[in-house]
C-alpha cells in the first residue's frame, strides 16, 4: 500500500506546511457547530409559492412563463446533487476509518479528524435537504433504485491509500460545489434582500459549501504534492473513474425526470447552458492535464471570467 508523506522524512518545508495545514483545518472548522442548517431549520411552506415558481423560471430561462421546465431542471439536478452528496459522506466515512491506520503527521491530533467528519455530516443533511426539496419542488417522489450507489462505493474499496482515496473524492467534489456556488451568488444578485426561498436555500448550503472548499484547496496544496508518481496515477484513475459514473449517473436522472415530467426542460434553459459550460472549464481547468490540481479561480482563462462576471457580477469564484 503507498501512503501520502511516504519514507524518506519530508524536508523541513514539508514539516512546516503540515503544520500549517493544521492550523488551517482547524481554522476552517472553527464555527462549523453553528454557521449551519438542517433541513428542519427551513420554512418549506414557501418552497413553491407563484413568487418563487416566478423567480425559478427567470433563473432558469431569464423570463417567467417557465415555471414547469424550471421545477424539472432542479429536480433533476439537485436530486442528482443528493445522491453525490451522499456517495461523498460514505466515502469520507470509509476515508476516516482507513485513517486510523496510518501515523502520518498530517493525521496527528484531531484537525483533519474533525474537519473530514464535519465534512461528511454536512454532505448528509445537504443531501436530507435537497431530498426533500425536490419532492417539495415538484409534486413527485422521485426516486432512482438504479443509482449505482454499490458500484461508486466500491471504488474505493480498494487497496489505494486513503490520502489518495481523499484526494480523488475531494477534487471530484469540487467541480460541483464550485458551479453551485456561481449559481448561489447567480440567486444573490438577482435577489439581495433572500426574499425567495431558492435564495436562502443556496445560501444555507454555502455555508458548509465554502467550508468543504477551503478543505479541497488544502488537499490540492497539501496532500497531493507530497503524492509519489504511483500516488498520483493511482488518484487519476480514481477521479476518472467517479467522474465517469457520475456522468452516467446524470443521464439516469435526467431520463428519469424527463420520463415523469414528460417533456425536455433544456431546450431555451440558460441556466443549464450555463452549468453545462462552467462544469466543463472547471473541470478542465482545476484536474489540470499538467498534474496539477488547482482551484478555479488560479489562472482561470478570460472567457471563463467574463462569463462568471456576467452571470454572477462577482470577479472570482471562491475569493
Ligand atoms: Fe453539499
Ligand atoms: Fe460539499
Amino acid at each position: 500500500m503507498t501512503t501520502a508523506f511516504a519514507a524518506p522524512a519530508p524536508a523541513v518545508a514539508s514539516a512546516v506546511a503540515v503544520a500549517d495545514a493544521d492550523a488551517d483545518f482547524a481554522a476552517i472548522t472553527a464555527d462549523a457547530h453553528t454557521n449551519t442548517f438542517h433541513p428542519g431549520a427551513f420554512d418549506w411552506s414557501l418552497a413553491r409559492t407563484p413568487e418563487e415558481l416566478a423567480f425559478l423560471s427567470r433563473l432558469c430561462f431569464e423570463e417567467p412563463g417557465h415555471e414547469e421546465a424550471s421545477i424539472a431542471y432542479l429536480t433533476k439536478e439537485l436530486a442528482q446533487l443528493a445522491e453525490i452528496e451522499r456517495h461523498v459522506a460514505a466515502v469520507m466515512a470509509l476515508v476516516l476509518a482507513e485513517l486510523q491506520a496510518d501515523d502520518s503527521p498530517l493525521n496527528r491530533g484531531d484537525d483533519l479528524h474533525y474537519a473530514l467528519s464535519c465534512f461528511a455530516a454536512e454532505e448528509t443533511q445537504h443531501a436530507n435537504t435537497f431530498y426533500r426539496y425536490v419532492r417539495t419542488l415538484s409534486g413527485h417522489d422521485l426516486k432512482l433504485g438504479d443509482n449505482l450507489f454499490a458500484e461508486r462505493f466500491a471504488l474505493y474499496q480498494g487497496p489505494q491509500s486513503p490520502w489518495v482515496k481523499l484526494a480523488a473524492l475531494c477534487c471530484s467534489a469540487y467541480v460541483g460545489e464550485s458551479v453551485i456556488t456561481v449559481f448561489e451568488r447567480r440567486t444573490e444578485l438577482m435577489d439581495p434582500r433572500h426574499a425567495r426561498f431558492f435564495t436562502d436555500l443556496l445560501y444555507k448550503h454555502g455555508l458548509d459549501e465554502a467550508r468543504h472548499i477551503k478543505v479541497d484547496h488544502l488537499v490540492m496544496n497539501v496532500v497531493i504534492p507530497g503524492f509519489s508518481d504511483a500516488d498520483k496515477a493511482a488518484m487519476r484513475e480514481l477521479l476518472d473513474a467517479t467522474e465517469n459514473y457520475n456522468r452516467e449517473l446524470a443521464a439516469r436522472f435526467s431520463a428519469s425526470v424527463i420520463g415523469e415530467f414528460g417533456f425536455d426542460y433544456t431546450a431555451g434553459n440558460v441556466a443549464h447552458e450555463i452549468q453545462m459550460q462552467l462544469t466543463q472549464m472547471f473541470a478542465a481547468h482545476s484536474h489540470g492535464e499538467d498534474g496539477v490540481y488547482r482551484s478555479v479561480d488560479d489562472g482561470l482563462d478570460p472567457r471563463a471570467r467574463l462569463l462568471i462576471k456576467e452571470f454572477t457580477d462577482a470577479e472570482a469564484v471562491h475569493a
